[in-house]
């Protein structure tokens, strides 16, 4: 198959430059697009036909339920058989936006969509082509990142065009996502409402605005391995390089002082060591190395990915920044921990998948 890539500018998408992507939903086929957290692949989500093509061309598990995108209010009485009113509440704040809700589903949605559960995951982006497309396209596409399954999640097309060309029907390419992690995902049909997966709307945004909620108990921090996750997906290793990923934890100084000894070791092992830190420790790990002359140890390959102050920008670099370890083609990776405000649960959780919790701690005493 060859795969069209159509380049359109992200604040100003007409409905003629969406016109031909909607008719490619319309007849079942695939076409990948932004949206302000990653890049989705989309299908006609109320088509069951183009639900199993997403699967297929992801490689995905067809137990790992799709999100449904929708453009406006009116499009979720369709799919979904119950809104609270939290939800209601929270759609009125966070959408268009990155939050995504469950719902009990209607019999609109087919099985094929929802991994075979009676509950649908809706979202509606706030990317004017996103929304552009969904409108075109018949108002519900179902949608997870467009990445291989497995691979860090898509933020940019040139990441879309490595895993989907020559897969799917249509690319488009407009520019890179604004937050660049997966939305917020939170269950709205027990009593109370339940983060699945955290994101940029962070647990104090939504109980600011609708009370109570809670964390699913999976996702604690040292959670036991055999908790199993209320979201499938969250379930799978995910957002990962190909080499193994370690995360360095402890305080800065201790964590650089170990990352270099890290670096030490790999060297003598003959690994091509790649580290991902924050713009101060880049800096530093350059310093250490200047300091100890041509004597001193190989910085290895140091990628920043922004001000340890800044998590947005943390955020939106993360998963390039994985791509581009395979790109390079590490033999083994080592990340500090990022101790950000903002998005710091949504980062760490991303990370501590990538690297399938493999956490050495920068202070123990060895
Ligand atoms: O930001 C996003 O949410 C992006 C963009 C494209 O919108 N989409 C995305 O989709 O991240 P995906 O398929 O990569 O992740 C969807 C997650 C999976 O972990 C899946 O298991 C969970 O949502 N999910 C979907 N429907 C669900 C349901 N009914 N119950 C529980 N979890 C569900
Ligand atoms: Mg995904």
């Amino acid at each position: 198959m060859t795969t069209e890539i159509l380049t359109l500018d992200p604040s100003y998408p007409s409905e003629a430059d969406l016109k031909e992507a909607g008719e490619i939903i319309k007849r079942g086929g695939l076409v990948a697009f932004p949206t302000e957290t990653v890049y989705g692949l989309g299908g006609n989500a109320l088509d069951p036909s183009a639900s199993r093509k997403i699967y297929s061309a992801k490689g995905r598990p067809s137990d790992n339920p799709l999100i449904v995108h929708i453009a406006d209010m009116e499009a979720l009485g369709l799919i979904a058989a119950e809104v609270p009113r939290a939800a209601l509440e929270a759609a009125k704040i966070f959408w268009p936006g990155p939050l995504t809700m469950i719902f009990r589903k209607t019999d609109a949605v087919p099985k094929e969509t929802t991994g075979g559960l009676d509950t649908v995951a809706v979202r509606m982006p706030s990317s004017p082509i996103a929304a552009g497309l969904i409108r075109a396209g018949g108002g519900y596409i179902a949608a997870p990142s467009a990445n291989l399954s497995g691979r860090p999640s898509p933020t940019r097309a040139a990441h879309v065009i490595e895993d989907m060309d020559g897969r799917i029907d249509m690319i488009i390419d407009g520019g890179d996502s604004d937050i660049g992690l997966e939305s917020t995902i939170v269950d709205m049909t027990g009593p109370v409402p339940t983060i699945l997966r955290p994101g940029f709307i962070s647990r104090h945004m939504l109980s600011d605005v609708i009370g109570e909620v809670v964390v699913d108990p999976a996702l604690r921090e040292g959670a036991a391995e055999d908790v199993r996750p209320r979201a499938p997906g969250m379930k799978y290793r995910h957002y990962a390089p190909r080499a193994p990923l370690y995360i360095v934890e402890g305080r800065a100084d201790a964590v650089r002082r170990r990352i270099r000894e890290l670096l030490g070791e790999a060297k003598d092992k003959g690994l091509n060591a790649v580290v991902l830190a924050s713009e101060e420790s880049a800096e530093a790990y350059a310093e250490m190395t200047a300091s100890e002359g041509d004597g001193g140890g190989d910085p290895g390959q140091v990628i920043s990915l922004g001000r340890a102050s800044d998590g947005d920008d943390i955020g939106h670099n993360l998963y390039d920044a994985l791509r581009k370890c395979d790109e390079l083609e590490a033999g083994v990776i080592y990340s500090e921990a990022f101790d950000v405000p903002k998005a710091r649960d949504a980062i760490m959780n991303r990370l501590l998948k990538a690297a399938g919790h493999n956490v050495i701690k920068a202070d123990d005493v060895r």
